[in-house]
């Protein structure tokens, strides 16, 4: 029996966990229910238990929940032991839960690491991807060679480069159990993206690999080009040598920041000012942050022209 067989997903479509509020009850319950696995982003742990109830009284569908390793605390663990999979990202995969777990991974490296530290599977991602990137290769590179390394009943899902049926299709031809989609998934109804950032999407063709919005997480991640961007980033995402350094000396303190304060550092958030958090812009939050924070979206962007439903993107990726 298959990871996907085990979570009782009825399609081999899985929706991304997307942090800071993007992926919320709402998505990730509509694409469960739709027959895939909805994967809530993460969020402080009160709000992730919230999250996780509301999608439950929505779909008796498989949920995922989404654990940033660098942010991880007890409670996000809490809240993880009570989803039906949990998917970790960044940092060393460590087993935390008895739940089914896989961490996403950009390296043949944290591959095996995974193997090694009893992981259910990987999501192994390509640099094509949106959000933050661990991965240097394309991902179906990285998927042909870790296939060839992992035991046969270790899980190998595939992120980056999935819009349409056809990449779900080669994703499971060569070797993957399901396909991951961040990007295509932002562009839903039910996605809490701010309107304007969905805008963006469906209206834009090209994105950078930067570590422009690193205050708090100096980490390299995939966004769209903005008024942020086009202010402190060349054409190929580098920012200036004494931002990067900045971003890495205040990391330790600015990642602790209380919540009440980040929200009030984004609310006054310009593009014209430095030290950019990488928090993205949700519905309801300030609009400022549609110029003046990161809009992550993947390659695939120039391939997702509408805001759809949810279910009529499973639907839409089902092979
Ligand atoms: C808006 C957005 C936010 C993301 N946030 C997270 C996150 O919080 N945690 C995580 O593991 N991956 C995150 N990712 C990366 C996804 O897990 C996945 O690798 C990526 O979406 C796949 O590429 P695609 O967006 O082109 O489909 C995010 C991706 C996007 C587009």
């Amino acid at each position: 029996m298959t990871l996907v067989d085990k979570l009782g997903m009825r399609v081999p479509v899985v929706q991304a966990g997307m942090g800071g509020g993007v992926s919320g009850h709402a998505l990730a319950a509509a694409v469960a229910e739709a027959g895939g696995l909805g994967t809530i982003g993460t969020v402080s742990p009160p709000a992730l238990a919230r999250e996780l109830e509301r999608a439950r009284g929505l779909t008796g569908g498989p949920i995922a929940v989404n654990v940033l390793l660098p942010f991880a605390r007890a409670g996000h663990w809490d809240v993880a032991g009570r989803a039906d999979a949990v998917v970790t990202f960044w940092g060393r995969p460590k087993r935390r839960t008895a739940n089914p777990w896989l961490h996403q991974c950009g390296s043949i490296e944290e591959i095996l690491a995974a193997v090694h530290a009893g992981a259910d599977g990987a999501i192994v991602q390509g640099v094509e991807a949106g959000g933050h990137v661990r991965g240097k290769l394309p991902a179906h590179e990285l998927l042909a060679r870790a296939r060839r390394l992992v035991p046969e009943d270790f899980a190998l899902w595939l992120a980056g480069g999935i819009a349409e049926r056809d990449d779900v299709t080669d994703a499971l031809g060569a070797g993957a159990q399901a396909a991951v989609a961040g990007t295509r998934f932002l562009a839903t109804e039910e996605s809490a993206a701010h309107p304007g950032y969905k805008q963006r999407v469906v209206e834009g063709d090209e994105t950078v690999l930067t570590t422009l919005f690193s205050a708090g997480w100096p980490a390299a991640h995939r966004v769209l080009v903005n008024a942020a961007v086009r202010r402190w980033a060349d054409a190929s995402g580098k920012v200036p040598r004494w931002l990067h350094r900045a971003h890495v000396a205040s990391a330790p303190v600015l990642s602790r920041a209380p919540e009440a304060m980040q929200r009030a550092m984004m609310a006054r958030q310009r593009p014209e000012v430095p030290m950019l958090p990488p928090q993205p812009p949700v519905a309801g939050g300030p609009d400022g942050l549609v110029e003046a924070g990161p809009l992550y979206a993947g390659q695939t962007v120039a391939r997702v022209r509408a805001i759809a439903p949810a279910a009529k993107v499973v639907a839409a990726l089902t092979p």
